[in-house]
């Protein structure tokens, strides 16, 4: 898993810290290079698994388009070298400021989740005189099996335009002379592990294309999203996600006109196993079931347990006991959530050893906080 230099280096370097493997991303890379290509797909990259720059430069050498949901992402993915062309700008509430940050970078597209929203983009392209693109972000209404923080695409999620809307919007939209409608959007969550699900989704973009179909409108761009699951449970055997299958089921399922262009927003199938938290136990302290590895990590460093009730796979990177214990390994932060896991069996564990929370390259050192005040921590390349 680590090398015995690994070690060392995590030894002398002050804990906790995220310990990213940039040659297994690009490995990562590279299967999703490969397997996007052979069906001519676009693969974007969403910032908002992990904005981190080494990463993020890596991505962009790979010629991934970047997938923002803030406009400072915007303003990052332009600052790293990505083309005005490559940047897609998502989000149910963009501000103003937002959107003008948009236009000013001359995005290539704005994926839009309501009239009132799709006015103001209108609004704010006349006064600079240009033409935005706009996708519409549907509501697909299919079920994703995953934790109901991170499903999206149902009509009681807030994101998108349900599908009985859509008239009203092509109404909305005859009347703006400042967008441009070039595609639809569609995305219904994350950690999906079950490729049916994405399936449904194909089917449902069928019907709906249809539905645009007997309009006679045919936009050239539909943007799948993103979603595809890691394996959680085994990181180490299992790095990479299965890109082939997944690209293989849209090409099997979805139904595209001549001209049109597949997109995808991948987040965590890119980046997730890339990263590694890396803690050091400060106390063990005995209780009635099981014992407390109080570690220096906290849920400030990587809050998907606390808020999803997420496992992460823990090891024990120092212990040499031959001995298995139960423990209880959880933070320092003052909130009964900031477990990482519970009724773990690790070899016996005391202060000082080191404990490596894996895969948290997407959507752990993005989501810090510096709750009781503490530090933001670092970041350490393997190299
Ligand atoms: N596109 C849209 C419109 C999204 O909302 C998301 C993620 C993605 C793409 C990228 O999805 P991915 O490929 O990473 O699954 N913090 C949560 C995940 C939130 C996902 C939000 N949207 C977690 O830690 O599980």
């Amino acid at each position: 898993m680590f090398s015995a230099q690994e070690i060392a280096r995590f030894n002398d370097t002050p804990t906790p810290f995220y310990y990213y493997n940039l040659e297994l991303l690009k490995d990562t890379l590279d299967v999703v290079k490969e397997t996007s290509s052979k069906y001519n797909y676009h693969v974007h990259y969403a910032f908002k698994a992990n904005t981190n720059n080494e990463v993020l430069e890596l991505i962009q050498s790979y010629g991934l388009g970047a997938d923002c949901v803030s406009g400072n992402e915007v303003k990052k993915a332009i600052e790293c070298g990505y083309t005005s062309e490559q940047v897609v700008f998502a989000g149910v509430g963009k501000s103003d400021a937002e959107i003008n940050i948009g236009l000013d970078n001359d995005i290539f597209c704005f994926n839009c989740e309501s009239i009132p929203e799709l006015e103001v983009i209108n609004e704010l392209a006349a006064v600079k005189n240009k033409t935005a693109q706009v996708a519409l972000r549907v509501n697909p209404n299919v079920n994703a099996n995953t934790h109901h923080y991170i499903t999206t695409g149902l009509e009681e999620n807030k994101f998108g335009i349900n599908i009985w809307e859509l008239e009203d919007v092509l109404v909305a939209l005859s009347d703006m002379d400042n967008v441009r409608f070039i595609g639809l959007h569609f995305h219904i969550g994350s950690q999906i592990t079950d490729l049916n699900d994405f399936k449904g989704l194909c089917l449902r973009v069928n019907e709906i294309q249809e539905w645009f179909y007997e309009r006679q409108i045919i936009v050239n761009h539909i943007n799948v999203g993103g979603g595809l699951g890691i394996d959680y449970e085994n990181p180490i055997q299992n790095p990479i996600p299965n890109f082939e299958a997944f690209f293989k089921l849209f090409h099997d399922f979805i139904e595209l006109r001549p001209q049109q262009e597949l997109h995808f927003e991948l987040g965590r199938s890119i980046v997730g196993q890339c990263g590694t938290l890396i803690s050091k136990v400060l106390y063990v302290k005995n209780g009635v079931n099981t014992d407390f590895a109080i570690i220096d990590a906290g849920m400030t460093e990587l809050i998907r347990p606390a808020l999803y009730q997420a496992t992460h796979s823990i090891n024990n990177l120092t212990s040499n006991s031959e001995e298995i214990k139960r423990y209880d390994v959880v933070g320092p932060i003052c909130e009964s959530s900031d477990c990482f896991g519970k009724a773990l069996m690790l070899p016996t564990t005391k202060r000082e050893d080191l404990i490596a929370i894996h895969s948290c390259g997407a959507y752990g050192e993005v989501m810090a906080s510096q709750y009781n005040l503490r530090d933001l921590v670092k970041a350490v390349y393997q190299n």
